[in-house]
């Protein structure tokens, strides 16, 4: 992949032409909905890449393909020089809908995945603990998913998939059930850790704000298909307030705005 510098770098993840049919049942007759329609991009390695798009563009199932939750009817995603066939810890994911175990509590849920690793037992409660204290939950920590919030069990979902530790963290929309307070808290802490370790990340936003505040790159979609990618050339290791407020933040948020409206008035099926 060739990047605006002209370098040649090597993509840590690519989706290669990727397509996903699901069958579509409409009064009683069925039909073929292309939900993701070849979309190829690469992510380089330390990257944070926002997909954003209007509602059924395909988004989530980008992801869950990526991830190997879902299976492409063509194309492939390929990680680090492989096709993905499955799950693996080089992989974590926060879903759009905070998945968790309803019978166990929120330290629970996050030792869960640590355990699915292969971590020891003495580092795993420390380990969750930690987490759970990153995203602001060491009060709710015995809590059970339904005594939660949802803002909280969506900060549960955040904590187990970093706990794991993965190289590639996939968000589907993580912080869009939270208050702006919180989701702004989140927000830096999440370019806090990115600095620190570097980890390649891929987000799925419908804010745009949240799109160029947080992404190096924004992958506008629409109808099953990769409109633009957006680079975004803005300090992203500082205070996410203050990049909001910043002249170059509305300069850029202007040309994401105008691409997003542009491509979202293509008619379906439309290339
Ligand atoms: N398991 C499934 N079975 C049938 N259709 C599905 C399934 N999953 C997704 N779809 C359809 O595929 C299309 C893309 O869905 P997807 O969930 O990827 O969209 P999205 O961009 O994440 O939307 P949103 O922003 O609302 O979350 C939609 O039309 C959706 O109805
Ligand atoms: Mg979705």
């Amino acid at each position: 992949m060739e990047n605006d510098l002209g370098e040649w770098r090597v993509a840590v993840i690519e989706w290669r032409d990727v397509v996903k049919i699901f069958p579509l049942r409409t009064k009683g007759a069925t039909r073929a909905l292309r939900a993701l329609d070849g979309i190829s991009f690469g992510v380089e390695r330390g990257e944070i890449v926002a997909l954003l798009g209007p509602s059924g563009c395909g988004k989530t199932t980008a992801l869950r393909i990526a991830m190997g939750l879902d299976a492409a009817n063509a194309g492939s995603v390929v990680v680090n020089g492989k096709n993905v066939t499955g799950c693996g810890h080089d992989r974590g994911m926060v879903f759009q809908h905070a998945e968790l175990l309803p019978w166990y509590t929120a330290l629970e849920n996050v030792k869960f995945g640590l355990r699915m690793k292969g971590v020891s037992e003495p580092f795993l409660t420390e380990t969750a603990l930690r987490y759970l204290e990153l995203v602001g939950l060491t009060k709710a920590a015995q809590q059970r998913p339904h005594q939660l919030s949802g803002g909280m069990k969506q900060r549960v979902g955040i904590a187990r998939a970093l706990a794991i530790d993965p190289e590639i963290l996939f968000m589907d929309e993580p912080f869009g059930a939270l208050d702006s307070q919180t989701r702004e808290v989140l927000q830096t802490e999440l370019l806090t850790i990115h600095a620190k370790t570097q980890k390649t990340i891929v987000f799925v936003t419908h804010d745009l704000d949240e799109a160029v505040v947080l992404a190096n790159r924004v992958v506008v979609m629409s109808a099953g298909k990769v409109r633009e990618i957006i680079p975004v050339e803005l300090d992203h290791t500082g205070d996410v307030r203050a990049l909001r407020g910043s002249p170059e933040f509305a300069l850029k948020r202007g040309q994401v705005w105008e691409t997003l409206h542009r491509v979202d008035s293509v008619p379906p099926g439309h290339s």
